[in-house]
């Protein structure tokens, strides 16, 4: 296996996590849905967005802090909640929070994690995250939840509103997605082939949804848990809801998954504090846009009202820098994050996010910038965005 230092980018982390987490799981993570062709345009649609080079700029003193949110951050990017985490590597969460931590950067727990909001406060000694909630039918679990949340020094609260029903994604039906894995024999085999990953996994006791098992109604073993989150995520959720939760939170409110322009406004009204141009890693509804490409339009008619941020697609600092360009204050990374976290775990996280900073901030000084918060639409070639 490299050494992690010869690892220089993050698909060099991607290969190495498909070589070392189950496949089931990466398949999970590295998925769209349906014919993925809005998940593979979040990639694409970045690269064809061109930087206007400049020269014979003084590039000393460069900085890529700024803040999300009021939060100071070491550079715009967020850590983004992730289904299942804890299944690309053992603790995965917690890995992750840690690592997030040490680099000054926000962590941003899913509600479908494997470590629990109790586990990430304890390891990370109470530091404030970030949580990400779905809503469920079952309210009185949402308001034990966020109760939960604020109980672990949650600092911003990232409600999803782009699944109330799930895309489909072919090969999670294919490799029979169950936490913890089904054991069918192609699955065996597969793991045979994954000793770290088994190792890790032996040593640890989290191997189920964190946040969910022994704390709703009904679900107490793990069988009954894959049928009650089939069941239990909410259709009818809606702006109602939307002011609901802010009520009952009273905290920093972040609304995920916009991607049209009049959901943008509704989401400046409902008194958010942030919103996230997100198609969800295009594992949703196959066919809308790349977030890159809904991005423009959406900072040009709320950004001053409401923070926009987006994800999908953040593969290096130079979609970071660009998505800056095009609006965004921040971004928030999934898949980079995952490939990084199944590769090496915690030291994987470390050097995806340094690999990301070093490049955002020479990419940032060619352009003929020192300062990212100096950087608007001025450093893209017009007609390229
Ligand atoms: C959940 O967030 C998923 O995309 O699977």
């Amino acid at each position: 296996m490299p050494d992690l230092s010869t690892i220089t980018c993050i698909e060099d982390l991607r290969v190495i996590a498909q070589q070392r987490v189950p496949r089931m799981f990466y398949d999970y993570a590295d998925s769209g849905s349906w014919t993925e062709g809005t998940y593979r345009s979040n990639e694409t649609d970045f690269q064809k967005i061109k930087l206007r080079q400049r020269v014979a700029v003084n590039m000393e003193g460069r900085s890529t802090r700024t803040t999300m949110i009021g939060q100071e951050v070491a550079m715009p990017v967020a850590i983004a909640p992730t289904g299942l985490t804890g299944m690309q590597h053992a603790d995965g969460e917690i890995l992750g929070a840690k690592a997030a931590k040490a680099f000054g950067i926000p962590f941003t727990l899913s509600t479908m994690s494997i470590c629990s909001l109790e586990d990430i406060a304890e390891a990370t000694d109470r530091h404030p995250f970030w949580f990400q909630l779905y809503v469920m039918k079952d309210r009185d679990f949402i308001e034990r939840l966020i109760e939960r949340a604020r109980a672990a020094n949650v600092s911003a609260l990232q409600l999803t509103l782009d699944l109330q029903i799930l895309g489909q994604r072919h090969k999670d039906i294919k490799n029979g997605l169950t936490a913890p894995p089904k054991m069918n024999f192609a699955n065996l085999m597969d793991l045979a082939t994954k000793p770290r990953w088994c190792l890790g996994m032996l040593g640890t006791k989290r191997r189920t949804f964190g946040n969910i098992a022994g704390h709703a109604k009904g679900v107490d073993d793990l069988s009954s848990l894959s049928s009650w989150t089939a069941q239990q995520f909410d259709p009818t959720l809606n702006w109602a809801d939307v002011e609901w939760i802010k009520k009952l939170w009273g905290g920093k409110l972040v609304l995920k998954g916009i991607m049209d322009v009049e959901d943008a406004r509704l989401a400046a009204a409902s008194g958010a504090d942030a919103l996230i141009v997100s198609n969800h890693g295009g594992r949703q509804l196959d066919g809308a846009p790349s977030s890159v490409a809904a991005l423009p339009l959406i900072a040009e008619a709320v950004g001053t009202e409401i923070e926009v941020w987006m994800d999908g697609g953040v593969r290096s600092g130079q979609d970071v820098l660009k998505a800056r360009a095009l609006g965004a204050q921040g971004t928030l990374i999934g898949r980079s994050f995952l490939y990084a976290l199944g590769a090496y775990g915690q030291a994987g996280v470390t050097r995806a996010l340094e690999i990301i900073q070093r490049e955002l901030d020479l990419t940032m000084a060619f352009c003929g910038r020192t300062q990212i918060d100096s950087v608007d639409s001025s450093i893209l070639c017009p007609g390229t965005f």
